[in-house]
C-alpha cells in the first residue's frame, strides 16, 4: 500500500515538475536581447550600462549558442557587434568595495546615477577592453575566449591575450604577490586573481605557439594563489587579502569566487602534464563541495549572503559559480554536480521567473521585480549549464 502510493507520487512528481529544455533557454535569451543596446554593444540593466555585467551576458550568449544553432545564428551578429561597439564606448566608471566586501559600479555617463558625493573619475578614452580594473579585464578575456571557441575566428583569441598582457604586467607589484584589483593599487583580491588564472589557462590550450608560455604563467599565479591564504580551512575562499599583513582579510565568501577557480583549474588540467592534473581536480572538487555546502538556502539552491539586495555588482555571483562548476563537470564528471545545476536550473523556471521570462536575483523565488540583464543573464547560466551537462 504504502510503495504503491510512493510509485503513485513519484510518477506525478515526474508529470509535474518541469525539466528545463532548450526552448526555455531560447525564450530567456529572447528576453536578455530586450536589454542589449545595438548602438552600445552593450546590455543594459536598468538604466546604467553593466561593463563587467556585459561581459558575462556576452559570455552566456556564446555558452549558449555553441548548443543551440538557433541562438547560435542570431549571436553571429551580436558578436562582432559588440567587438566593435564596446570597445569604442567610452566609459566613465569608478569601482570600490562596500558594506561586507559587496563591490559597487558607477558609470559616469549615466548622469545622475553617478552620486553626487563622488568625485567623478577623468574620463578616460576608450582603450579596447581595457580600463582601470583588472578584473573586468579578465570578464571580457574570457567571453572573447568563449566567442572564439564557438566562432573559431582568431580576432577574438587575440583580443583575449593582448588583455591578458595588461593583466600579467600588474603581477607581482603588489606588497603581497599576485595582481592588484584595480590600477589605483588600492586592493589585492581573489575575484582578479583568479580571472588572471583562468585566462592564462584558457590560452594555454588555446594559444598553440604560445600555450608553455601561458602554462607557465597558469602555474606561477596558482601557486601563488594557493600559498595567498584566500582558500580558507574550509575550502572556501574569502575576499581578499589586508594590504598590510597580506593575510586573508577573512571577506565575505562570494558564490563567483568560488567558481572562477573551478573552471580555471579544470583548463589548467588539460594544459599540463597528467601527474599534475590529479591535485588540480581534486582541490577543484574540494571548493566546489564546500561551496555548495555553504551557499545554498534551505532549498538547495545556490544563495549569495547578498539576496535580494546585490547591487549591480552581486547580482551576477551565481551564474558564475553555476558557469564554472559546468566547466568542472565537463573536465571530470560527479552525478553531484549535474543534479545540483539541473536542480537550480528547474528552481529558477519554476520559482524565479516573472512575466515575459524575465529571470531575477533569488533563484528559489520569490520573482523580485524589475529583473534586469544581470540578474537574467546570471540565470540563464545556470540553466545552460544545466543543459550542457545533460
Ligand atoms: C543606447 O545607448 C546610447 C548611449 O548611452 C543611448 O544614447 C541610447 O539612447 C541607447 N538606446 C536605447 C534604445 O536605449
Ligand atoms: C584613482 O585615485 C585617484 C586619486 O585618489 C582618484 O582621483 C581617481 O578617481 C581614482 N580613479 C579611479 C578610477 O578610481
Ligand atoms: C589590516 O590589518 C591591520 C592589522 O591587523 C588592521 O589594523 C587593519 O584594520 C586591517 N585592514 C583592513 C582593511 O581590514
Ligand atoms: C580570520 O579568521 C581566522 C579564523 O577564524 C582568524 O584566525 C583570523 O584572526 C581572522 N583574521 C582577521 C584579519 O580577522
Ligand atoms: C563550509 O562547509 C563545510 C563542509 O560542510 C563546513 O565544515 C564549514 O564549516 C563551512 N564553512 C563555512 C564558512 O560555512
Ligand atoms: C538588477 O536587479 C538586481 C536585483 O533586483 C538589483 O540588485 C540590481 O541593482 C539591478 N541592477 C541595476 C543596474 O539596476
Amino acid at each position: 500500500m504504502l510503495k504503491s502510493s510512493i510509485q503513485a507520487l513519484v510518477a506525478l512528481l515526474a508529470v509535474t515538475s518541469h525539466s528545463i529544455s532548450v526552448s526555455d533557454a531560447e525564450l530567456s535569451f529572447n528576453t536578455l536581447q530586450q536589454w542589449y543596446n545595438q548602438s552600445i554593444g552593450l546590455w543594459i540593466p536598468s538604466t546604467a550600462p553593466g561593463w563587467w555585467n556585459s561581459a558575462n551576458c556576452l559570455t552566456v550568449v556564446a555558452d549558449l549558442a555553441a548548443i543551440d544553432s538557433n541562438v547560435k545564428t542570431k549571436a553571429e551578429s551580436i558578436f562582432p557587434r559588440t567587438f566593435e561597439k564596446a570597445q569604442a564606448y567610452n566609459l566613465q566608471q569608478q569601482k570600490g568595495v562596500g558594506t561586507n566586501w559587496l563591490p559597487w559600479s558607477y558609470y559616469g555617463n549615466f548622469w545622475p546615477w553617478f552620486p553626487l558625493h563622488h568625485p567623478k573619475p577623468p574620463f578616460h578614452h576608450p582603450n579596447g577592453f581595457l580600463n582601470s580594473y583588472y578584473d573586468d579585464e579578465g570578464w571580457w578575456a574570457l567571453a572573447w575566449i568563449a566567442v572564439y571557441d564557438v566562432t573559431g575566428d582568431t580576432r577574438y583569441l587575440h583580443t583575449a591575450e593582448s588583455i591578458f598582457q595588461d593583466m600579467a604586467a600588474s603581477y607581482d607589484t603588489t606588497p603581497c604577490g599576485g595582481i592588484w584589483w584595480d590600477k589605483n593599487h588600492t586592493y589585492v583580491n581573489a575575484i582578479a586573481n583568479e580571472l588572471f588564472l583562468s585566462v592564462g589557462a584558457h590560452l594555454a590550450n588555446r594559444a598553440p605557439s604560445k600555450s608553455s608560455y601561458y602554462l607557465r604563467w597558469a602555474q606561477r599565479e596558482w601557486a601563488w594563489f594557493q600559498s595567498s591564504g584566500m582558500i580558507n580551512a574550509q575550502n572556501t575562499i574569502n575576499d581578499g587579502l589586508n594590504l598590510t599583513t597580506c593575510r586573508n582579510n577573512n571577506g565575505t565568501v562570494w558564490s563567483y569566487n568560488q567558481g572562477v577557480v573551478l573552471g580555471a583549474l579544470a583548463e589548467l588540467n588539460s594544459a599540463d602534464s597528467e601527474e599534475n592534473s590529479v591535485a588540480y581536480l581534486s582541490t577543484a572538487k574540494r571548493i566546489a563541495d564546500a561551496a555548495i555546502a555553504n551557499l545554498t538556502d534551505a532549498n538547495g539552491v545556490l544563495h549569495d549572503p547578498c539576496e535580494p539586495d546585490c547591487g549591480a555588482d552581486g547580482s551576477q555571483f551565481k551564474g558564475v559559480f553555476a558557469r564554472n562548476l559546468q566547466r568542472l563537470q565537463q573536465a571530470s564528471p560527479e552525478v553531484r554536480y549535474k543534479t545540483f545545476l539541473q536542480d537550480n536550473a528547474n528552481a529558477i523556471w519554476a520559482d524565479d521567473r516573472g512575466v515575459g521570462n524575465e529571470l531575477s536575483v533569488v533563484w528559489s523565488g520569490p520573482f523580485v521585480s524589475p529583473a534586469n540583464a544581470s540578474t537574467q543573464s546570471s540565470a540563464m547560466d545556470a540553466i545552460v549549464g544545466a543543459l550542457t551537462v545533460s
